[in-house]
């Protein structure tokens, strides 16, 4: 039997013909993806890291890589091929797949970085190009215009200019070999933009972010963050985004968790051969350690003592593969936390690694300009220092607002409680979002009972307050306060307000009358006089007596309701909850959601919560889910919320995406013929079918169906943005839940 690590993997089955070059995404966490990309040597899985392989020094094989490592993917350059007579005559006899003995995705670079590097490189733009294609590399690189982070504006300008001048040519060189088309700015917000959108216009397949690595170099990564917020946006969401340079393990999480899909590192090596190790936080010396900092399988029964007394080249070999097996650990990581929706937890975590990382996740998740006031601000007072109130004030909202749109909220499982960078969360920004915007309370309203003190659920505490309420103070909203914000007392399961996992003095804190005020502002409740009730321990009847008491209202609580009107309490609490769960969760209009549930009955469980809403007909509505507190959508329901949309049926696939919506009602996906035999059986939607949709669609919440013709043809939770149905033309769009048959 062979040693571990010696077997052989088997080559790279090719893509199918018609997918080459197309880019899918499986699994996504907000802007996170894991993707695949087709290519004729193999199928790429996102992200990736290719490491850099200097096809004259190479200090780890990419035979090796392939098989002991299960790396899909590397870069090298084809500028050092062009121009040694040697390399060049074998890459062209035998390829560069067997030049490099690599039967995986082989990207090349141009020749940009060695001008950056040495000054000018004398190969031409097409000939570049016609040389990449000529060695039968999957992934060529145009040859762009270095911009550097000290350049006045005028000459980034022209490095994006000229490198846009050149697109059309190389596109012509490159023929049906994928090319990237790199992204330049500099520093500039505005030349990152504009770069993004000139060279997403043509048919590159995937864009590398250039000019980073010094600003990589310098540690300055707040501008990074900002880089990639100003130009990742503005990207056709179908091409895969490669970090150029971009190889220290550290900014994995904050990079994929922006919507980064490649890597290179030439830092494994480049380390290596300094005597230095690369590590989730950073690097460090071998001079400096007694113990490893990670125990790799490499360098298992040996210790950096060991390693030191070695040969030179024998070291910078095992130190190679001790940073490579770093780097691929955090990027297994990295996938992992996308799979599991924390991608954005990771970062935080690992932003306290290093201070200039924190700064980034900082200015990304608190800065004022970013955050249009969503957070609640209680938690915050400290942290002015972090902020970034410069002349970015207010630029950087739409790039923010790209970000939390495509959170999916609620999630399931509890919300760990990890100090302040909580609540600046993304995907607790658009829970927020979703309430603020979406829930408008009942017009007979006059006063507010806001009761706090617990971790949720409130209800086995409150829930016969909340009836007795009911009958005697129809008029008073019941609210829950809780450390994640103000929701109404119907959402008290709704995660993530009531899935908090923190000490309990983060729960218990003392509510402030003037966070309170914010937060009922931002639910259209201006100037509502309220009371608040301490739900904890005994006496709270009395407590509630009391506030009722501050408010001028009767405050009898110890009558008990007669049988009828506990029912009747019960009933309209069901009413309200449907109602106010379509508002938020489907983003239904009041008086749409209100009408909806005339006439609803109820299923319940043995708790008395509700399992299903059926409609008069006893035809099943939705379902209110007890794990995140969300609410399925049923083919009943999402039909009566079809036949009350106010609004034409969207005719088009918008080109931006837009969330400042509320009360249409879930978004519509029109889809073409072919697909609608499928959808009324409940299939899936797959990218490429959907002819219109409305531009409110969004990752992990429902959507409805219909044909070109405005037939309702079923429902189901949407995988995508707007523009991403749009642009994407493979994998799922929209998993059906239901459909109707003829
Ligand atoms: N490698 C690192 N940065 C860059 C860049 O900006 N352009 C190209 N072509 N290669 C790079």
């Amino acid at each position: 039997m062979a040693a571990w690590g010696d077997e052989r993997r088997d080559d790279p089955a090719p893509c199918r013909e018609q997918d080459h070059g197309r880019f899918e995404v499986t699994q996504r966490d907000g802007r996170a993806r894991l993707g695949r990309l087709h290519t004729s040597h193999g199928v790429l899985e996102t992200p990736a890291l290719l490491p850099v392989v200097n096809p004259n020094i190479r200090t780890i094989e990419p035979r090796v890589m392939w098989d002991k490592y299960g790396i899909q993917a590397l870069i090298t350059n084809s500028y050092i091929m062009w121009k040694h007579e040697d390399l060049r005559t074998v890459a062209q006899r035998d390829g560069v797949h067997g030049l490099l003995d690599f039967p995986g995705v082989i990207m090349t670079d141009s020749g940009t970085f060695q001008s950056y590097v040495y000054g000018d490189v004398e190969v031409g733009v097409d000939e570049i190009v016609a040389f990449q294609r000529s060695i039968g590399v999957d992934i060529a690189t145009m040859l762009d215009v270095f911009s550097r982070p000290d350049m006045k504006m005028a000459e980034v300008e022209h490095a994006v200019r000229e490198t846009e001048a050149r697109a059309a040519q190389s596109l012509e060189a490159a023929g049906t070999t994928m090319l990237n088309g790199p992204i330049q700015g500099g520093v500039f917000r505005e030349l990152r933009h504009i770069s993004a959108q000139l060279m997403g216009q043509h048919d590159f397949a995937v864009h590398p972010i250039g000019g980073i690595v010094p600003v990589m170099e310098q540690q300055r990564y707040k501008d990074y963050a900002k880089i990639m917020m100003a130009t990742l946006p503005l990207l056709p969401p179908d091409r895969p985004v490669h970090m150029f340079g971009c190889g220290h393990p550290m900014l994995f999480p904050m990079s994929i968790a922006l919507g980064a899909d490649l890597f290179d590192s030439a830092a494994y090596a480049l380390f290596a051969r300094d005597g230095r190790l690369l590590t989730p936080w950073g690097t460090e010396r071998i001079d400096d350690l007694i113990d490893w900092p990670l125990l790799m399988p490499c360098v298992a029964g040996t210790t950096p003592a060991d390693v030191r007394a070695m040969e030179a080249e024998a070291k910078e070999q095992l130190l190679a593969h001790f940073n490579l097996e770093v780097t691929l650990a955090e990027l297994a990581r990295c996938k992992q936390a996308v799979r599991d929706g924390r991608i954005w937890q990771l970062a935080e975590q690992r932003s306290h690694q290093h201070p200039a990382l924190r700064e980034a996740y900082l200015w990304l998740t608190t800065s004022p300009s970013l955050q249009r006031g969503v957070r609640p601000e209680k938690f915050y007072t400290d942290r002015d220092a972090a902020r970034d109130v410069d002349r970015d004030q207010g630029m950087w909202e739409d790039a923010w607002d790209w970000m939390v749109w495509s959170q999916q909220t609620p999630r399931v499982g509890g919300v760990q409680w990890g100090g302040d960078d909580t609540f600046s969360r993304p995907h607790i920004a658009k829970a927020r979002r979703h309430l603020h915007m979406r829930w408008t309370h009942d017009a007979n309203m006059e006063q507010a009972v806001i009761f706090h003190g617990i971790r949720g659920p409130f209800r086995e505490r409150i829930n016969d307050l909340l009836e007795w309420l009911n009958i005697h103070h129809p008029n008073v909203q019941p609210m829950v306060l809780t450390p994640l914000g103000l929701i109404p007392a119907s959402l008290e399961d709704l995660n993530p307000f009531a899935h908090l996992d923190a000490p309990p003095w983060v729960l218990r804190h003392e509510p402030e009358a003037a966070w309170i005020e914010r937060e009922l502002q931002r639910l259209g409740m201006n100037d509502v006089p309220f009371a608040t009730v301490d739900v904890a321990g005994d006496g709270l009847k009395q407590r509630l007596a009391a506030s009722l008491t501050t408010l001028g209202l009767h405050n009898d609580v110890h009558a008990p309701l007669t049988l009828e009107e506990r029912d009747e309490a019960r009933h309209q609490l069901r009413i309200k909850q449907g109602q106010d769960k379509q508002m938020v969760l489907l983003n239904v209009g009041h008086e749409v959601a209100h009408d909806v549930m005339n006439g609803a009955t109820f299923v319940v469980n043995r708790e008395g919560r509700m399992k299903n809403i059926n409609n008069a007909a006893g035809e099943h509505m939705f379902s209110p889910r007890l794990r995140d507190g969300g609410l399925s959508m049923a083919t009943a329901g999402a039909q009566a919320l079809f036949d009350r949309r106010s609004e034409a049926l969207p005719s088009a696939l918008p080109r931006t995406e837009w969330w400042g919506h509320s009360g249409q009602g879930p978004a519509v996906v029109i889809v073409d013929d072919d697909a609608e035999p499928f959808v009324r059986k409940g299939r899936n939607v797959f990218h490429g079918f959907a002819l219109a949709c409305d531009p409110w669609l969004a990752p992990g919440e429902p959507c409805l169906i219909a044909n070109q013709t405005g037939e309702f043809l079923g429902h189901g939770v949407s995988q995508c943005t707007s523009t991403e149905l749009a642009c994407l033309s493979k994998g799922i769009a929209v998993k059906t839940r239901g459909g109707v048959r003829r």
